[in-house]
């Protein structure tokens, strides 16, 4: 399997930034991770590279994702996808940390390590780590014939095509997508019905066209970041599936807009964060249309009672009552509907709009924000 981008041919163009160029480049990138891998006939993932069969994958009883930064968060989201659709218990960790514990390692734990790169140098060692205990390990990584791809035993390339940002968007974009191939493989060798993978591939192919959608409406979006580039603070959260997504909206805003960005659980405000919400600390809330919009609704009510600004990334007809009403709400992003296991994908993308129009009108370096690297290769 190829990539149709030339890297040495990849330039900005027109244009102002690779960051700016790869988040257009999204719904191209998207439908090429998913090419060729989605069997409607099945209603499963077709994953050549994973190097397992049917009794080798049924034998999984745990899975342990690992990455750094972007690729930890989307680990986050991605464990939540083993979880939901094939009922493994999964959970992720940052490589940086895993690897420094001394970790357990069990025969039959699934380790997935997860890099656009395929370079970064927590990662490759925890990978090495696990391999020297005798673990399993598979890499979802976007550089062909890179480092950590070459140490795992079998992978999804994310035939993203070159990423320049340090900020990553279309490879974080396809690291989701490539989760959800490998949670939909996962679960239709276990007890997802033959229903609900149609259900998700249906959901799957859709996905290209809806990052579109939300592209589309990037000037809608530019007005909002212009009302959030001026806090000093500000608090991202989200629940469940929306915590990670909150999370990497946080990174995002911090690493090229230079603002405190802090993603906290929305059901925790009220153990703490509650304390620091006012006029001058807006939050930006993920309130999808799932099991617990309600209590979502609950929260930010409890913000603009603390006159606290107010973004909602949100779906069209959730209904958020008094709320956007109050006199510091500053604007509601509807998302386009996909299956609810899928929405992270979609809620993440007006997030690195946001970041992208902050950071453009604080007149920041968008590539090359100040102290990081695009990939950290020594310790
Ligand atoms: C660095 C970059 C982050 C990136 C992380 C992981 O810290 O600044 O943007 O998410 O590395 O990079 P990788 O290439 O392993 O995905």
């Amino acid at each position: 399997e190829t990539v149709d981008v030339d890297p040495a041919a990849y330039e900005a163009g027109e244009h102002e930034s690779f960051m700016h160029k790869e988040m257009l480049e999204q719904p191209a990138a998207a439908a090429r991770v998913l090419s060729g891998r989605l069997d409607e006939r099945f209603g499963t993932a077709h994953l050549g590279g994973l190097n397992m069969d049917a009794r080798e994958t049924r034998a999984i009883r745990r899975v342990k994702i690992l990455g750094c930064g972007s690729a930890y968060y989307v680990g986050q989201m991605g464990a939540a996808l083993v979880e939901e659709l094939a009922r493994i218990p999964a959970d992720a960790e940052a490589a940086s940390e895993f690897r420094y514990r001394d970790p357990v390692i069990e025969p039959d734990t699934l380790y997935v390590a997860v890099s656009q790169s395929g370079e970064t140098i927590d990662t490759l060692l925890a990978v090495q780590e696990i391999r020297r205990k005798g673990g399993r390990v598979i890499g979802l990584v976007n550089v062909v014939g890179s480092a950590i791809a070459r140490e795992c035993e079998g992978g999804i390339y994310l035939h993203a095509g070159p990423e320049v940002a340090v900020a990553s968007t279309k490879a974080l974009t396809n690291m989701f997508l490539g989760f959800s191939l490998l949670a939909l493989q996962l679960g239709r060798v276990r007890d997802l019905s033959i229903a609900d993978g149609r259900r998700l591939i249906n959901g799957l192919s859709r996905v290209p066209e809806q990052i579109q959608e939300i592209l589309d409406r990037e000037a809608e979006i530019a007005e909002v970041a212009s009302q959030l580039a001026a806090a000093e603070s500000l608090f991202f959260v989200g629940r469940v599936r929306g915590f990670p997504v909150a999370r990497e909206g946080a990174q995002k805003f911090k690493e090229i807009s230079y603002r405190h960005a802090e993603a906290y659980q929305t059901s925790e405000l009220k153990h703490g964060p509650l304390a620091l919400v006012s006029e001058q600390v807006p939050t930006v809330a993920i309130v999808p249309d799932d099991e617990l919009t309600d209590r979502n609704v609950g929260a930010l009510h409890e913000i603009a009672a603390r006159r606290g600004p107010l973004v909602v990334i949100t779906h069209e007809g959730v209904d958020l009552g008094e709320v956007e009403a109050s006199p510091n709400f500053l604007a509601r992003i509807d998302v386009p509907r996909n299956e609810r296991e899928l929405d992270p994908v979609l809620l993440v993308v007006p997030l690195q709009l946001l970041a992208f129009h902050a950071a453009m009108q604080l007149g920041h370096d968008i590539d090359k924000p100040r102290n990081l690297a695009k990939s950290v290769t020594v310790e």
